[in-house]
């Protein structure tokens, strides 16, 4: 195994990823950030330096289990104290598997800025992919918007509410094209050629691994070439066994690899597009261009690009969530019960007229003293001791009506989990504070892949729902969809001594409540390097 290390400086750029121009956080002046290659087993050493002048930052290794290295995973508030500005901070981690993998910044809603890249992790030598390729590529979907981060998160937590919107535009790889029109040209322009829509060269024949990824803020997403077939064949790092789609469903935090092979009529491009689902589209869909070598890469495609399926369609969607399962030959099979039950009911609430989400009726807020340290240091009075609800009543709780939800509270107590216990979670979502109206929420846990054990729409019935459980082949993954109305099933074994959030990546919801924290095996953690303190209660104890 390889030492990797990288030299990062984190720092503000004026940037014109759809035209318009904008500060968005660059890693060594790039946005999407450099790709970090590897091999299984391989160690990454990643030092950043933090010139963003004026605000604190931390970076998350999404997918990375962080296996005995738990203070590495990069959540200012839960494993570090953040990194001050003009603060060094060196990451030291192991990829422990192959697959495609994420790091973005984890400090208040500062991804969305632009601080995101790619991690792709190769097979160790002499073991090959269950699936062949001849070429490797990737692309980071994402969603951008034109307001600071500091308008979107001081208009979320005030009064009246102000919510972030529909996003701007979409993004390919970093690229995306809003309506200049009406703008100064000095602000808009579309001639931009930072703006000129991303290009990938295919070879005629060739079949292309394509890894993509998806970043976004706020947006679910459908990716699709035109008159092209993809086979899904990895996902969240790991095997899917293969089945062919024409648009891949993606959320924000998921990873998937598909293949696709240059068969099509190679004296012409064709568009790639990445267009909003789940919500109703206020953004106009991106597009790349799927080029043949032998045409120009920036000559447009003779049709009109497809607008991808109803944005509406649960169904559709429902049934590419539930064709996802480990591949043959690679199945991890899970246990076949489990020592804990948690049913965590998603809901909009407001809290002293605040609009929050909460699960089981508890608004979650970051501490300002890491917990990691605080269980360590045992420092017990930095955060609420009391545990928050394993179980919501949802017998008796209408998921299709408007709530007030007038009892909920804002905390940030943790779940302590048994250390090597088996834990199911069940996601129920409910309607929001709107009327017929309920979102797609990606969940993602930290420091550990989950089964996924069934996805349904309605309320869970504990009873029978339990007794449909996919424990054949169910995939593993670190980021699974919750649909409208609907109920996901996770399994994982809590054996990772640390400390993990769980939580929905669209940005607001989770700036706005819409996570927890388990902590397991706190005992079992090795001594915390000092570089993770100096914030909270642990300027204290902080000794170099
Ligand atoms: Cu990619 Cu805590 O998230
Ligand atoms: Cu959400």
């Amino acid at each position: 195994a390889k030492i990797r290390k990288h030299k990062w400086e984190v720092k503000y750029e004026y940037k014109s990823h759809d035209c318009y121009q904008k500060l968005a956080m660059t890693v060594n002046g790039k946005t999407p950030g450099p790709t970090i290659l590897a091999q299984q087993g391989d160690t990454i050493i990643v030092k950043v330096k933090n010139s963003l002048l004026l605000e604190n930052t931390a970076i998350h290794w999404h997918g990375i289990p962080q296996i005995g290295t738990p203070w590495f995973d990069g959540i200012a508030g839960v494993t570090q104290c953040p990194i001050l500005p003009g603060d060094t901070f060196t990451y030291r981690f192991v990829v422990n598997r192959p697959g495609t993998y994420l790091y973005h910044a984890h400090y208040g809603m500062q991804r969305e800025s632009g601080l995101y890249g790619s991690i792709h992790v190769s097979v160790p030598d002499g073991i090959s992919e269950p699936f062949a390729y001849d070429y490797d590529r990737s692309i980071i979907l994402n969603d951008w918007y034109h307001k600071s981060t500091y308008e979107q998160a001081t208009g979320l937590s005030s009064i009246p509410f102000q919510w972030v919107g529909e996003p701007q535009s979409l993004l390919i790889q970093g690229r995306g094209k809003f309506d200049c029109s009406s703008m100064d040209a000095g602000v808009c322009n579309a001639s931009n050629q930072k703006c000129s829509p991303f290009v990938m060269t295919v070879v005629p024949g060739k079949t292309y691994r394509l890894r993509i990824s998806s970043m976004t803020a706020l947006s679910a997403l459908s990716f699709q070439i035109e008159s092209h077939k993809m086979t899904i064949v990895e996902a969240d790092g790991h095997y899917v066994e293969p089945f062919v789609v024409q648009n891949l469903f993606i959320y924000s935090g998921e990873t998937y690899s598909v293949l696709v092979k240059a068969d099509q009529d190679p004296s012409r491009n064709y568009w790639a597009v990445s267009s909003v689902v789940s919500r109703l589209p206020n953004t106009t869909s991106a597009l790349a261009i799927f080029n043949y070598n032998s045409i120009h890469p920036e000559k447009k495609p003779p049709t009109t690009p497809h607008n991808g399926p109803q944005w509406n369609d649960v169904a559709l969607r429902l049934a590419q969530s539930h064709a996802i399962k480990a591949r043959h030959g690679y199945i991890y099979q899970p246990p076949k019960t489990s020592d804990r039950v948690m049913v965590l009911l998603n809901t909009q609430n407001t809290i002293d007229n605040y609009l929050h989400w909460s699960v089981n009726n508890v608004s979650y807020n970051l501490p300002r003293t890491p917990y990691l340290i605080a269980l360590k240091e045992n420092l017990s009075h930095t955060f609420h001791q009391s545990s928050p609800p394993d179980k919501y009543d949802i017998a008796n709780y209408d998921i299709y009506a408007v709530r007030n939800n007038t009892n909920a509270t804002s905390s940030d107590s943790i779940y302590r989990l048994e250390y090597n216990s088996i834990v199911d979670v069940i996601l129920q979502n409910a309607n929001t504070m709107n009327p017929n109206n309920s979102e797609t929420h990606p969940w993602h846990l930290h420091g550990h892949d989950f089964w996924v054990l069934g996805y349904g729409i309605g309320k869970f019935d504990m009873n029978n729902d339990p007794k449909k459980y996919n424990l054949v082949n169910p995939i593993m993954k670190n980021t699974v969809p919750l649909h409208p109305y609907g109920w996901t099933a996770l399994r994982f074994k809590a054996d990772n001594p640390g400390v993990w959030a769980f939580h929905c990546h669209i940005e607001s919801h989770f700036y706005m409540g819409m996570g927890v924290v388990f902590e397991e095996g706190i005992d079992k953690v090795g001594k915390l390097p000092s570089s993770i303190m100096g914030c909270g209660e642990t300027k204290a104890t902080y000794s170099p």
